[in-house]
């Protein structure tokens, strides 16, 4: 079993301590009643992972760590037991000469937000459908004192507890298995990141209402999401599918985003990028082996999806919670 013991020493006598009064009562009922079917198996994996100190960290430019008194053989233990935690989509790592080459470029999209958010230094945040974490780590490299990502998926969390322990066991990020539904308004986060999240949600905004009861006052909301050409009336409600996703609901212009939050009592709202996705951003690797971005548009319009809709755009936009 995962050990979220720690977590709960950690934040025990601090402002996340609120949490306590729910929070290890959800992940015992997760534990008992809802383990994915492989979650054992990828469980196993990381057991047999070693626990590595690395000798080289990098969380500054890249996520990456080595160590030069591996043994080949050792190097291709690890790069074994990774595998088995396949499909990796957010990255990528390297990892004592493992470069898991993933479905996306995280890297591209943080280097689109880090220039236009207030500097981590010594933050405290949240990072709401963190996937496997890679964001987490980057956020860490930018200073940030406790980095805590959410996220219901079971496999990302398996990723993230691997990479964590080729890290040398980092404690200053922890990532739940939880929706951001299921938190209680802690008003404890100075930054709070939702990244590729908005548009999975049924009632986006409540959605921006939940990510605002998380931020201390005067704290930082980042929100990266897709969105369409179009002014702040615009809003796209996909049919079955969008890009060949079941779970797309509301693809709101950045100007209607803008609005949207100024109405959740947000202030300062800016749009600080607007970036087309790319097939060399999101694109199959030996490490995702499933279709993407490129089997996603139409062949004779890549302007367009399969299903005929704008392609994915994406917007990135920060405020302030007053
Ligand atoms: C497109 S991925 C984005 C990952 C990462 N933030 C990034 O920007 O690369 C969306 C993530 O949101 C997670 N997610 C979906 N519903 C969620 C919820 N209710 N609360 C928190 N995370 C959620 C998914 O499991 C998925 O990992």
């Amino acid at each position: 079993m995962i050990d979220f013991g720690r977590f709960y020493q950690q934040i025990a006598t601090g402002p996340l301590a609120p949490w306590l009064e729910v929070l290890p009562a959800q992940l015992s009922q997760w534990q008992r009643e809802n383990l994915h079917g492989h979650f054992h198996q990828w469980k196993k994996s990381i057991d047999h992972l070693p626990l590595l100190s690395p000798q080289q960290l990098d969380l500054v430019n890249s996520v990456s760590a080595d160590r030069d008194d591996l043994t080949p053989r050792q190097r291709l233990g690890i790069e074994t037991l990774l595998r088995q935690l396949m499909p990796w989509r957010k990255g990528p790592f390297s990892l004592y000469g493992t470069n898991i080459d993933t479905e996306w470029r995280s890297d591209w999209k943080w280097d689109r937000v880090l220039p236009h958010i207030s500097p981590l230094e010594g933050r405290t945040i949240l990072d709401v459908g963190c996937g496997s974490g890679y964001h987490m780590w980057r956020m860490l490299g930018a200073g940030a004192s406790m980095v805590v990502g959410i996220d219901p998926m079971q496999l990302f969390l398996c990723q993230f507890e691997a990479v964590r322990k080729l890290l040398g066991d980092d404690q200053r990020a922890h990532l739940l298995p939880v929706g951001i539904e299921q938190l209680p308004a802690l008003n404890a986060f100075d930054t709070v990141f939702s990244m590729g999240v908005l548009y999975h949600r049924r009632s986006p905004l409540d959605h921006l209402w939940q990510l605002k009861n998380q931020l201390v006052s005067d704290g930082e909301l980042v929100l990266e999401t897709l969105v369409i050409e179009g002014d702040e009336n615009a809003v796209l409600v996909p049919g079955e599918r969008y890009a060949q996703m079941r779970n797309v609901y509301f693809l709101p212009s950045a100007a209607a985003l803008k609005k949207w939050l100024e109405k959740c009592g947000f202030v300062d709202v800016r749009i600080a990028d607007h970036a087309v996705t790319s097939t060399q951003e999101q694109r199959r690797t030996k490490w995702m082996t499933s279709d993407s971005l490129a089997e996603f548009l139409d062949p004779e319009n890549p302007q367009r999806t399969v299903e005929g809709y704008p392609a994915p755009l994406r917007a990135v936009l920060v405020a302030r919670k007053p």
